[in-house]
């Protein structure tokens, strides 16, 4: 089939690649023709494990190309996927983009095209774009065009596993009288062993958004449960695995940490809210979500003054990692950035490492006081707090009793819960997470760096009884709450 991709951000850039891999000829098109180019040229213009591969290996046998030129693309296509951005970038939905594009597009689609919006949709706009394609249609004296949605489930750092092996597929028709647009998406969709879903086209807007919103509430819960825990001793780790049994609730997004970020979550957090407030129906539960995300930042920040021996204007913090999440490049919404800003208001030097060069490139240049450094080690020197703010996988290696030598301070906030706390309080450091209590060093670290000594403790919560270090001496009102379990 002939497809035609409007729109090469990270959606349409990874349907379009995925079709072409499934045999499909493919046109990648987007307004921005330096982007154009660069795909021309090769180049991926952003991290997704294995697309630059898929992009380049399709590309080289022919069946995937770009252009910045709609007209022989669209006038050929079978099917047509527009796939641009519905984000205002301001925690609001912008329509404009999408209108612009449907102007360009449907005049010019053949009479037995098949249009396929994959953009995530603003509820109330759905019931517009039926008749906006309509009318255009009608001023280019053209018959009515075959009308669908198909929702993307597109993780970042999975996206090409998630197109290819889905869990589910949802079609939402707009305008389909005789089948032939979810027939021929059926067909499209053939290698993916999947379910497919095929419903009207609002409640496929409102089926992948509620996918999100419920990731959204799953991670602000755990959050919220995380403070309880911290607040009575519990450990959130214990507390998610003995939930996770329960089949009805799943132990999936129930990771605490210092939240949610990225192009989706929030912003569909925040979208709907408003949405939901103009349609005259309360979303407290949603408004929440959002709060109980936001706060994690400002109280990290909080909670790491509250335990510095000196004051934060003048302390130098070590941030690692910087995209929201591990396995992208992506800063959009991203918690470090926020958490950065709030340091640096507060007097703060802060020090700033990512395995991504291309976000550390740019985190320089959105906050412009942050110092990005070229290694975790390199952000550690001279740090009076280490905070680890995104789980890339390296920083769970790294040798914190060496680490402990080069920082000024003593501290590691682990905003992820990602480390084994046992490995920091080893070193000498303290360490400091989302539901886990705070943990002291277990051993004063001696000055040369030698290795500490060890006992053997009981584990707490069924594990093993490992030799671990023996408790530093250290008294404060917060040990009574401290574990040196793991
Ligand atoms: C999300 C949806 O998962 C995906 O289905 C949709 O198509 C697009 O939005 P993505 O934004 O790529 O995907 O990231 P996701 O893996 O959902 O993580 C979002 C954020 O939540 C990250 O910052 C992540 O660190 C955080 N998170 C995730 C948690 O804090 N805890 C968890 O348990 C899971």
């Amino acid at each position: 089939m002939n497809i035609t991709v409007i729109g090469q951000g990270y959606v349409g850039l990874v349907t379009a690649a995925c079709f072409a891999e499934w045999g499909h000829q493919v046109t990648g098109i987007d307004a921005n023709a330096e982007r154009i180019s660069a795909l021309q040229a090769g180049h991926v213009p952003f991290h997704e494990p294995g697309l630059d591969e898929l992009v380049a290996g399709n590309a080289g046998s022919g069946r995937l190309h770009f252009s910045s030129d709609t007209s022989d693309a669209i006038r050929e296509a079978d099917v047509a996927f527009i796939a641009v951005g519905t984000h205002d970038g301001n925690g609001g939905w912008q329509t404009a983009t999408i209108l612009g594009c449907l102007g360009d597009v449907v005049p010019q689609l053949p009479d037995d095209a098949v249009l396929v919006i994959r953009s995530t949709l603003p509820p109330e706009f759905v019931h517009q774009v039926g008749g906006v394609v309509e009318t255009l249609r009608a001023q280019s004296g053209r018959p009515a065009l075959v009308v669908l949605v198909n929702p993307e489930f597109t993780r970042e750092g999975a996206a090409i596993r998630d197109f290819t092996e889905p869990e589910r597929i949802v079609f939402g028709v707009l305008n389909d009288p005789d089948g032939r647009g979810v027939a021929r998406l059926r067909q499209l969709y053939a290698p993916a062993d999947a379910p497919v879903l095929v419903l009207p086209a609002v409640d496929a807007v409102l089926a992948k958004l509620g996918a999100n919103l419920f990731l959204a509430t799953k991670i602000s819960f755990v959050n919220e449960l995380a403070a309880l825990c911290d607040a009575f001793g519990a450990t959130i780790d214990n507390v998610v695995a003995s939930m996770a049994y329960d089949s009805r609730i799943g132990g999936g997004f129930l990771h605490a940490g210092v939240g949610f970020g990225g192009s989706c979550l929030p912003h569909q957090v925040t979208m709907t809210v408003r949405t939901a407030a103009m349609a005259g129906v309360p979303a407290p539960l949603l408004a929440a979500v959002d709060l109980i995300n936001q706060g994690r930042r400002a109280e990290l920040v909080a909670r790491l003054v509250d335990q510095l021996d000196e004051p934060i204007a003048g302390a130098r913090i070590a941030l690692l990692g910087l995209t929201f999440k591990p396995q992208t490049d992506d800063l959009r919404d991203a918690p470090s950035l926020a958490i950065a800003r709030i340091l640096i208001g507060r007097g703060a030097e802060v020090y700033a490492y990512d395995p991504m060069e291309s976000a550390r490139a740019l985190a320089a240049s959105l906050v412009p006081d942050i110092a990005v450094r070229p290694s975790a080690e390199a952000a550690l020197v001279g740090a009076d707090a280490a905070v680890l703010v995104t789980e890339w996988p390296e920083f769970r290696q790294l040798d914190w009793p060496q680490l402990r030598t080069m920082m000024r301070g003593r501290i590691v906030f682990d905003g992820r819960n990602a480390l084994d706390p046992a490995d920091v309080t080893g070193a000498g450091l303290r360490y400091l997470a989302f539901g886990r209590g705070l943990r002291e060093a277990s051993v004063s670290m001696p000055a040369d760096g030698d290795a500490p000594a060890s006992a053997l403790i009981l584990i707490e919560g069924g594990g093993p009884i490992q030799p671990i270090p023996i408790a530093a001496s250290r008294t404060t009102a917060d040990e009574a709450r401290t574990r040196t379990s793991a």
